[in-house]
Protein backbone atom coordinates (compact mmCIF):
# COMPACT_ATOMS: atom_id res chain seq x y z
CA UNK A 1 0.00 0.00 0.00
CA UNK A 2 1.06 3.46 -0.32
CA UNK A 3 -0.64 5.90 1.97
CA UNK A 4 -0.33 9.34 2.48
CA UNK A 5 2.91 10.21 5.57
CA UNK A 6 0.85 13.31 6.28
CA UNK A 7 -1.84 13.70 9.02
CA UNK A 8 -5.35 14.17 8.31
CA UNK A 9 -7.18 17.25 8.33
CA UNK A 10 -8.18 18.38 11.95
CA UNK A 11 -11.72 18.63 10.49
CA UNK A 12 -11.70 15.21 9.82
CA UNK A 13 -11.02 14.46 13.47
CA UNK A 14 -13.30 16.46 14.81
CA UNK A 15 -16.29 14.90 12.23
CA UNK A 16 -15.18 11.29 12.76
CA UNK A 17 -15.40 11.83 16.61
CA UNK A 18 -18.59 13.61 16.83
CA UNK A 19 -20.31 10.66 14.85
CA UNK A 20 -18.65 7.92 17.14
CA UNK A 21 -22.02 8.25 19.41
CA UNK A 22 -23.95 7.00 16.53
CA UNK A 23 -22.41 4.02 16.12
CA UNK A 24 -25.51 2.05 17.11
CA UNK A 25 -27.28 3.57 13.56
CA UNK A 26 -26.52 1.84 10.31
CA UNK A 27 -27.25 4.82 7.92
CA UNK A 28 -27.13 8.32 9.35
CA UNK A 29 -29.66 9.58 7.06
CA UNK A 30 -28.51 13.29 6.83
CA UNK A 31 -24.71 12.06 7.30
CA UNK A 32 -25.19 10.34 3.76
CA UNK A 33 -27.03 13.47 2.60
CA UNK A 34 -24.12 15.86 3.42
CA UNK A 35 -21.77 13.29 2.05
CA UNK A 36 -23.23 12.90 -1.09
CA UNK A 37 -23.76 16.48 -1.73
CA UNK A 38 -19.80 17.23 -1.15
CA UNK A 39 -19.08 14.58 -3.26
CA UNK A 40 -21.30 16.16 -5.72
CA UNK A 41 -19.83 19.89 -5.34
CA UNK A 42 -16.22 18.23 -5.30
CA UNK A 43 -16.76 15.93 -8.62
CA UNK A 44 -19.13 18.35 -10.42
CA UNK A 45 -20.89 15.02 -11.40
CA UNK A 46 -25.10 14.96 -10.37
CA UNK A 47 -25.64 12.15 -7.82
CA UNK A 48 -26.75 9.28 -10.06
CA UNK A 49 -23.54 8.60 -11.40
CA UNK A 50 -22.35 8.80 -7.31
CA UNK A 51 -21.56 5.95 -4.63
CA UNK A 52 -18.82 5.29 -1.77
CA UNK A 53 -17.44 2.56 -0.12
CA UNK A 54 -15.21 1.37 2.51
CA UNK A 55 -12.10 2.28 0.49
CA UNK A 56 -11.58 1.67 -3.30
CA UNK A 57 -10.05 -1.61 -3.14
CA UNK A 58 -13.64 -2.84 -2.14
CA UNK A 59 -14.57 -1.30 -5.38
CA UNK A 60 -12.00 -3.26 -6.49
CA UNK A 61 -13.19 -5.97 -5.27
CA UNK A 62 -16.55 -5.50 -6.93
CA UNK A 63 -15.05 -5.41 -9.78
CA UNK A 64 -13.34 -8.72 -10.13
CA UNK A 65 -16.45 -10.77 -8.56
CA UNK A 66 -18.27 -8.93 -11.60
CA UNK A 67 -16.60 -10.51 -14.00
CA UNK A 68 -16.71 -13.18 -12.43
CA UNK A 69 -20.53 -12.97 -12.43
CA UNK A 70 -21.01 -12.03 -16.09
CA UNK A 71 -17.83 -14.56 -16.85
CA UNK A 72 -16.14 -11.59 -18.98
CA UNK A 73 -12.48 -11.70 -18.75
CA UNK A 74 -10.19 -8.70 -16.68
CA UNK A 75 -7.44 -7.24 -19.23
CA UNK A 76 -5.14 -5.16 -17.41
CA UNK A 77 -1.69 -3.42 -18.55
CA UNK A 78 1.32 -4.99 -16.44
CA UNK A 79 2.88 -3.80 -13.88
CA UNK A 80 0.07 -2.72 -12.11
CA UNK A 81 -1.49 -2.58 -8.48
CA UNK A 82 0.26 -5.41 -7.04
CA UNK A 83 -2.98 -5.97 -4.45
CA UNK A 84 -4.77 -6.93 -7.57
CA UNK A 85 -3.25 -9.96 -8.65
CA UNK A 86 -3.81 -12.39 -5.86
CA UNK A 87 -7.23 -11.11 -6.05
CA UNK A 88 -7.84 -12.16 -9.58
CA UNK A 89 -5.94 -15.29 -8.76
CA UNK A 90 -8.09 -15.92 -5.76
CA UNK A 91 -11.76 -15.75 -7.48
CA UNK A 92 -10.38 -18.03 -10.49
CA UNK A 93 -10.98 -15.03 -12.85
CA UNK A 94 -9.82 -15.29 -16.61
CA UNK A 95 -7.43 -12.42 -17.16
CA UNK A 96 -4.85 -11.37 -19.84
CA UNK A 97 -2.40 -8.91 -19.52
CA UNK A 98 -0.71 -6.24 -21.53
CA UNK A 99 2.89 -5.58 -21.11
CA UNK A 100 4.17 -1.67 -20.53
CA UNK A 101 6.75 -0.85 -22.88
CA UNK A 102 10.16 -0.68 -21.59
CA UNK A 103 9.51 2.60 -20.63
CA UNK A 104 6.21 1.78 -19.32
CA UNK A 105 4.27 3.27 -21.60
CA UNK A 106 1.37 1.57 -22.87
CA UNK A 107 0.69 0.26 -26.31
CA UNK A 108 -2.89 2.11 -27.26
CA UNK A 109 -3.40 -0.24 -30.40
CA UNK A 110 -2.64 -3.37 -28.69
CA UNK A 111 -4.83 -2.65 -25.57
CA UNK A 112 -7.12 -1.70 -27.77
CA UNK A 113 -7.48 -4.65 -29.87
CA UNK A 114 -7.30 -6.59 -26.57
CA UNK A 115 -10.56 -4.96 -25.00
CA UNK A 116 -13.00 -6.36 -26.85
CA UNK A 117 -15.73 -7.90 -24.79
CA UNK A 118 -13.80 -7.65 -21.69
CA UNK A 119 -13.66 -5.85 -18.73
CA UNK A 120 -10.71 -3.44 -18.88
CA UNK A 121 -8.70 -2.25 -15.78
CA UNK A 122 -6.31 0.89 -15.92
CA UNK A 123 -4.77 2.51 -13.02
CA UNK A 124 -4.00 6.10 -13.85
CA UNK A 125 -1.90 7.26 -12.52
CA UNK A 126 -0.42 3.96 -12.81
CA UNK A 127 1.01 1.91 -9.73
CA UNK A 128 3.90 0.93 -9.58
CA UNK A 129 5.34 2.81 -12.20
CA UNK A 130 3.60 6.66 -11.15
CA UNK A 131 3.12 7.61 -14.92
CA UNK A 132 -0.03 8.72 -16.92
CA UNK A 133 -0.65 5.91 -19.13
CA UNK A 134 -3.79 7.49 -20.94
CA UNK A 135 -3.55 11.20 -21.44
CA UNK A 136 -6.34 11.80 -23.77
CA UNK A 137 -10.08 10.95 -22.51
CA UNK A 138 -11.38 9.95 -26.43
CA UNK A 139 -9.02 6.79 -25.99
CA UNK A 140 -11.24 5.64 -22.99
CA UNK A 141 -14.32 6.88 -25.05
CA UNK A 142 -12.90 4.55 -27.81
CA UNK A 143 -12.52 1.66 -25.34
CA UNK A 144 -15.69 1.96 -23.87
CA UNK A 145 -17.05 1.56 -27.33
CA UNK A 146 -15.33 -2.10 -27.43
CA UNK A 147 -15.57 -3.34 -23.74
CA UNK A 148 -17.96 -4.41 -21.56
CA UNK A 149 -16.70 -2.54 -18.73
CA UNK A 150 -13.90 0.19 -18.40
CA UNK A 151 -12.62 0.78 -15.11
CA UNK A 152 -10.25 3.79 -14.41
CA UNK A 153 -8.36 3.72 -11.22
CA UNK A 154 -7.84 7.26 -10.50
CA UNK A 155 -6.56 6.80 -6.39
CA UNK A 156 -3.98 9.41 -7.17
CA UNK A 157 -6.10 11.97 -9.05
CA UNK A 158 -5.47 15.27 -7.23
CA UNK A 159 -1.58 14.49 -7.98
CA UNK A 160 -2.19 14.18 -11.48
CA UNK A 161 -4.87 16.47 -12.12
CA UNK A 162 -5.98 14.33 -14.65
CA UNK A 163 -9.50 12.81 -15.02
CA UNK A 164 -11.62 11.17 -17.28
CA UNK A 165 -14.81 11.14 -15.29
CA UNK A 166 -17.14 13.48 -17.39
CA UNK A 167 -17.53 10.40 -19.68
CA UNK A 168 -19.52 8.59 -16.82
CA UNK A 169 -21.97 10.73 -18.41
CA UNK A 170 -22.39 9.35 -21.54
CA UNK A 171 -20.71 5.48 -21.63
CA UNK A 172 -23.14 3.63 -19.56
CA UNK A 173 -20.22 0.79 -19.06
CA UNK A 174 -17.61 3.44 -17.61
CA UNK A 175 -16.32 3.54 -14.24
CA UNK A 176 -13.99 6.07 -12.26
CA UNK A 177 -12.45 4.93 -8.86
CA UNK A 178 -11.15 7.40 -6.52
CA UNK A 179 -9.75 7.58 -3.02
CA UNK A 180 -9.40 9.42 -0.04
CA UNK A 181 -6.04 7.44 1.32
CA UNK A 182 -3.38 9.30 -0.72
CA UNK A 183 -3.99 13.11 -1.05
CA UNK A 184 -6.65 13.11 1.56
CA UNK A 185 -4.44 11.20 4.16
CA UNK A 186 -7.56 9.10 5.40
CA UNK A 187 -6.21 5.33 4.35
CA UNK A 188 -6.82 4.07 8.35
CA UNK A 189 -10.04 5.49 7.66
CA UNK A 190 -11.27 3.72 4.83
CA UNK A 191 -13.05 5.71 2.21
CA UNK A 192 -13.38 5.57 -1.79
CA UNK A 193 -16.23 6.39 -4.07
CA UNK A 194 -16.92 5.54 -7.68
CA UNK A 195 -18.12 7.55 -10.61
CA UNK A 196 -20.03 5.69 -12.17
CA UNK A 197 -22.18 5.13 -15.93
CA UNK A 198 -25.88 3.98 -14.52
CA UNK A 199 -25.26 0.27 -16.26
CA UNK A 200 -22.14 -0.03 -14.60
CA UNK A 201 -23.20 1.46 -11.17
CA UNK A 202 -26.39 -0.45 -11.32
CA UNK A 203 -24.32 -4.13 -11.64
CA UNK A 204 -21.83 -3.17 -8.83
CA UNK A 205 -24.62 -2.72 -6.44
CA UNK A 206 -26.59 -5.46 -7.66
CA UNK A 207 -22.99 -7.14 -6.11
CA UNK A 208 -23.67 -5.38 -2.61
CA UNK A 209 -25.53 -6.11 0.81
CA UNK A 210 -25.11 -2.63 1.69
CA UNK A 211 -24.34 0.08 4.92
CA UNK A 212 -20.87 -1.17 3.79
CA UNK A 213 -19.40 2.24 5.07
CA UNK A 214 -18.44 2.72 8.49
CA UNK A 215 -20.17 6.05 10.30
CA UNK A 216 -17.17 7.51 11.44
CA UNK A 217 -15.55 6.96 8.38
CA UNK A 218 -18.05 8.72 6.43
CA UNK A 219 -18.19 11.30 8.79
CA UNK A 220 -14.04 11.82 8.46
CA UNK A 221 -14.23 11.67 4.73
CA UNK A 222 -17.25 14.58 4.72
CA UNK A 223 -14.78 16.73 7.36
CA UNK A 224 -11.87 15.86 4.84
CA UNK A 225 -13.80 16.87 2.00
CA UNK A 226 -15.04 20.04 3.59
CA UNK A 227 -11.13 21.34 4.09
CA UNK A 228 -10.25 21.37 0.48
CA UNK A 229 -7.30 23.93 1.35
CA UNK A 230 -5.49 21.56 3.73
CA UNK A 231 -5.83 18.85 0.87
CA UNK A 232 -4.26 21.55 -2.24
CA UNK A 233 -1.14 22.62 0.07
CA UNK A 234 -0.14 18.90 1.03
CA UNK A 235 -0.31 18.16 -2.56
CA UNK A 236 1.34 21.11 -3.88
CA UNK A 237 4.03 20.24 -1.25
CA UNK A 238 4.17 16.61 -2.21
CA UNK A 239 4.20 17.19 -6.02
CA UNK A 240 6.99 19.49 -5.74
CA UNK A 241 9.19 17.22 -3.57
CA UNK A 242 8.68 15.04 -5.91
CA UNK A 243 9.62 16.50 -8.65
CA UNK A 244 12.43 17.74 -7.32
CA UNK A 245 13.68 14.08 -5.96
CA UNK A 246 12.87 12.91 -9.67
CA UNK A 247 14.89 15.56 -10.80
CA UNK A 248 17.91 14.41 -8.15
CA UNK A 249 18.12 10.65 -8.93
CA UNK A 250 18.07 11.37 -13.22
CA UNK A 251 21.25 13.81 -12.41
CA UNK A 252 22.90 11.18 -10.67
CA UNK A 253 21.29 8.33 -13.59
CA UNK A 254 19.00 6.62 -12.10
CA UNK A 255 15.87 6.35 -14.53
CA UNK A 256 13.13 7.45 -13.17
CA UNK A 257 9.54 7.68 -15.20
CA UNK A 258 7.85 10.76 -14.90
CA UNK A 259 5.28 10.42 -11.81
CA UNK A 260 1.88 11.60 -11.41
CA UNK A 261 1.05 10.38 -8.32
CA UNK A 262 2.56 10.67 -4.46
CA UNK A 263 5.13 8.31 -5.23
CA UNK A 264 8.17 7.74 -7.25
CA UNK A 265 9.75 4.76 -9.00
CA UNK A 266 13.73 4.15 -9.38
CA UNK A 267 15.76 2.03 -11.50
CA UNK A 268 18.32 1.31 -9.51
CA UNK A 269 20.38 -0.83 -12.40
CA UNK A 270 20.63 -4.21 -9.42
CA UNK A 271 18.14 -5.38 -7.38
CA UNK A 272 16.55 -3.69 -4.54
CA UNK A 273 16.60 -5.37 -1.63
CA UNK A 274 19.98 -4.18 -0.07
CA UNK A 275 19.30 -0.59 -0.97
CA UNK A 276 15.37 -1.66 0.56
CA UNK A 277 17.04 -3.19 3.77
CA UNK A 278 19.68 -0.04 4.17
CA UNK A 279 16.54 2.34 3.69
CA UNK A 280 14.28 0.82 6.07
CA UNK A 281 17.00 1.03 8.89
CA UNK A 282 16.91 4.19 8.28
CA UNK A 283 13.05 4.04 8.69
CA UNK A 284 12.99 4.83 5.16
CA UNK A 285 9.96 2.55 4.07
CA UNK A 286 10.04 1.72 0.37
CA UNK A 287 8.75 -1.12 -1.74
CA UNK A 288 11.23 -3.20 -3.61
CA UNK A 289 9.77 -4.90 -6.53
CA UNK A 290 12.08 -8.10 -6.06
CA UNK A 291 10.11 -8.22 -3.42
CA UNK A 292 6.41 -8.46 -4.29
CA UNK A 293 6.03 -11.95 -6.02
CA UNK A 294 4.23 -10.45 -9.13
CA UNK A 295 6.74 -8.01 -9.40
CA UNK A 296 9.88 -10.06 -9.30
CA UNK A 297 10.44 -9.38 -13.36
CA UNK A 298 10.97 -5.81 -12.38
CA UNK A 299 13.07 -6.41 -8.85
CA UNK A 300 15.50 -3.51 -10.13
CA UNK A 301 12.98 -0.98 -9.16
CA UNK A 302 12.20 0.47 -5.63
CA UNK A 303 8.57 2.33 -5.23
CA UNK A 304 8.94 5.25 -2.31
CA UNK A 305 6.41 7.30 -1.15
CA UNK A 306 7.27 11.03 -1.51
CA UNK A 307 7.27 12.27 2.10
CA UNK A 308 8.43 15.45 3.78
CA UNK A 309 11.43 17.36 2.26
CA UNK A 310 13.77 16.16 4.72
CA UNK A 311 13.07 12.96 4.69
CA UNK A 312 13.46 12.70 0.97
CA UNK A 313 17.29 14.43 1.60
CA UNK A 314 17.90 11.37 3.94
CA UNK A 315 16.37 9.03 1.21
CA UNK A 316 18.56 10.31 -1.48
CA UNK A 317 21.46 10.42 0.77
CA UNK A 318 21.19 6.94 1.40
CA UNK A 319 20.26 5.65 -2.07
CA UNK A 320 23.83 7.02 -2.79
CA UNK A 321 25.45 5.31 -0.49
CA UNK A 322 24.43 1.98 -0.85
CA UNK A 323 24.45 2.62 -4.75
C1 LIG B 1 -3.88 2.25 -7.91
C2 LIG B 1 -4.48 2.00 -6.58
N1 LIG B 1 -5.79 1.72 -6.51
C3 LIG B 1 -6.40 1.51 -5.33
C4 LIG B 1 -5.69 1.55 -4.14
C5 LIG B 1 -6.42 1.25 -2.87
O1 LIG B 1 -6.74 2.39 -2.17
P1 LIG B 1 -7.76 2.40 -0.95
O2 LIG B 1 -6.97 2.75 0.25
O3 LIG B 1 -8.78 3.47 -1.30
O4 LIG B 1 -8.39 1.06 -0.84
C6 LIG B 1 -4.33 1.83 -4.17
C7 LIG B 1 -3.55 1.85 -2.92
O5 LIG B 1 -2.37 1.84 -2.86
C8 LIG B 1 -3.71 2.08 -5.42
O6 LIG B 1 -2.41 2.34 -5.52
Amino acid sequence: MNESPYPPSALAVEYARKYVEYMNIYDVEGLREELIVELEKYTNLPREHIEFFPGSSYILLLMVALAKAQNIEVVLPHPTFHALYPVLRSFNANYAYVKLTQRFELDKQVFLRSAENRLVYLANPNNPTGNLLVEDPSYISKLAQVARYVFVDEAYYEFSGSTVKDLVVEHENVAVLRSLSKAFSLAGARFGYLLAGKRVKEHLNSLRIGFETPIMTQAAALGALRDRKYVEKIVEEVKSTRDYVRRKLLEVGLWSPESRANFILVDLGKPCREAWEKLSEHGILTLCLELVKDLVDYGNYLRVTVGKPDDMNTFLEKILEVL
